[in-house]
C-alpha cells in the first residue's frame, strides 16, 4: 500500500485496495466536521495551493472547503490567463515556487500529465484535480465511495454488479479513473454505451477485461440500462475543436423519468460526475428526475468534501490527530 504522508496523488494506479479502505475508513471519520456537527483545527496554520488552470466548480470549491474543514487556509489562482504559465513559465518552475507558498497543492490543468510534470518540481504533495481527458482520481474515489453506499444500503456489492458508463466515454476522464478503479473488484459486468466515436479508450477496456471482468460496448441506449448503476456523462465540449462538433452527439443519450421507468430497474442508481449540462438543447440528465430517491448526483457530492479531507489528512499525516484537535460549532446549523 501506498505511505500517504509525502506523497503525491496523480493517479489511481496508485492505489490498490489496502489504500481504497484506508481512504473510506478515514473519509467516514470526516462526517461530523463535515456535516458541521463538531470542527477541528487540526490543519492550523497549514496551507492549500488550489490551482485551477482549467474551469471547475465543484472540484476546487471543495477541495477549498475541506481544507477549511481540517482548520487549514486556502490560497487560489484559477484560470491560465491570470497566472505566468501565460508567458511562458514552465510547470516545474511554477511548481517549485507555487510549492515554497503551501504546504499541499491540489491542481487542476487542460493537458494529459501536466499534473505529473507540475509534481516533479514540487517540494510538497500534489493532489490531481482532473489532468485534460486522462485522469480525475479523487471524482474517481468519491464516485467509488458513493457507488459503495448507494449499493450496501440495498444490501449489494460492487462485486458482481452491473454498471452502465453512458454518453463521451473518450474525453470522460472520471469514467478513466473509475474503471481503473472498479477492475480491482471481482466479476462486474462493464456496459459501455457512447457514441462509435466517443467510445472508452482501448487501454481502457483492456484493463478491464483482462482483470476478468464483462464488457458490453453499444452505442444505443435502449435495452442497456438495467444496470444497478447507471452513470452519464456530459459531452466534454470543451475537448472538441469546435462546439458544432460536439453538437453532433447531444442528446443521444437523454435519460429522463420516463425513460427511467421504461428501462431501468425500479432501484437503479443515477450518478453523474456534474456538471450536467441543462441548457434547453442538451437532452442528458432532465430535471424531472430531481425528485427520484435514485438519483444520487448531490450525494456524490457530499461524499467529495469527506474524500477530499481524507485524502488531505493522510497526505499531511494527521488522520489520527483530528479528534484531538476537536471544538465546538458556536454557529447555527441545519446540516
Ligand atoms: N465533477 C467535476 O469535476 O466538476 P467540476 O468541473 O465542477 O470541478
Amino acid at each position: 500500500m501506498i505511505n500517504f504522508t509525502g506523497s503525491h496523488i496523480l493517479s489511481v494506479n496508485q492505489l490498490d485496495r489496502d489504500a481504497i479502505a484506508k481512504i473510506f475508513e478515514t473519509a467516514n471519520t470526516m462526517q461530523p466536521y463535515a456535516q458541521r456537527k463538531k470542527r477541528t483545527r487540526v490543519l492550523d496554520g497549514a496551507i492549500l495551493g488550489n490551482m485551477f488552470f482549467e474551469a471547475s466548480t465543484r472540484t476546487r470549491v471543495s477541495f477549498g472547503s475541506a481544507f477549511n474543514l481540517l482548520g487549514g487556509f486556502v490560497r487560489e489562482t484559477t484560470g491560465m490567463s491570470s497566472s505566468a504559465l501565460a508567458k511562458g513559465e514552465s510547470l516545474y518552475d511554477t511548481a517549485r515556487v507555487l510549492s515554497s507558498y503551501a504546504d499541499v497543492i491540489a491542481m487542476r490543468h487542460p493537458e494529459s500529465g501536466s499534473v505529473s510534470e507540475f509534481a516533479q518540481g514540487s517540494m510538497v504533495p500534489v493532489i490531481n484535480g482532473g489532468d485534460g481527458p486522462n485522469e480525475h482520481p479523487t471524482q474517481a474515489l468519491l464516485d467509488l465511495y458513493t457507488i459503495e453506499k448507494e449499493l450496501n444500503s440495498k444490501l449489494q456489492t460492487i462485486d458482481n454488479m452491473h454498471i452502465a458508463m453512458v454518453g463521451d466515454l473518450k474525453f470522460g476522464r472520471t469514467v478513466h479513473s473509475l474503471s481503473k478503479l472498479l477492475a480491482q473488484y471481482k466479476n462486474i459486468t462493464f456496459s459501455l454505451i457512447s457514441p462509435k466515436e466517443l467510445a472508452m479508450p482501448d487501454s481502457i477496456v483492456s484493463i478491464i477485461e483482462d482483470a476478468g471482468h464483462k464488457v458490453i460496448i453499444s452505442d444505443e441506449i435502449e435495452g442497456n440500462l438495467d444496470a444497478d448503476i447507471l452513470y452519464l456523462t456530459r459531452i466534454q465540449e470543451e475537448r472538441f475543436p469546435s462546439p458544432d462538433e460536439a453538437n453532433k452527439y447531444r442528446g443521444q443519450f437523454r435519460l429522463n423519468q420516463q425513460i427511467y421507468t421504461k428501462h431501468c430497474k425500479s432501484n437503479t442508481v443515477i450518478m453523474h460526475p456534474l456538471p450536467r449540462d441543462s441548457r434547453s438543447d442538451a437532452n442528458e440528465l432532465d430535471t424531472d428526475l430531481n425528485l427520484n430517491p435514485n438519483l444520487a448526483i448531490f450525494r456524490q457530492v457530499e461524499n467529495g468534501v469527506i474524500i477530499r479531507m481524507a485524502l488531505f489528512a493522510l497526505t499531511l499525516g494527521v488522520a489520527d490527530q483530528v479528534q484531538q484537535h476537536e471544538c465546538d460549532v458556536n454557529w447555527f446549523t441545519q446540516k
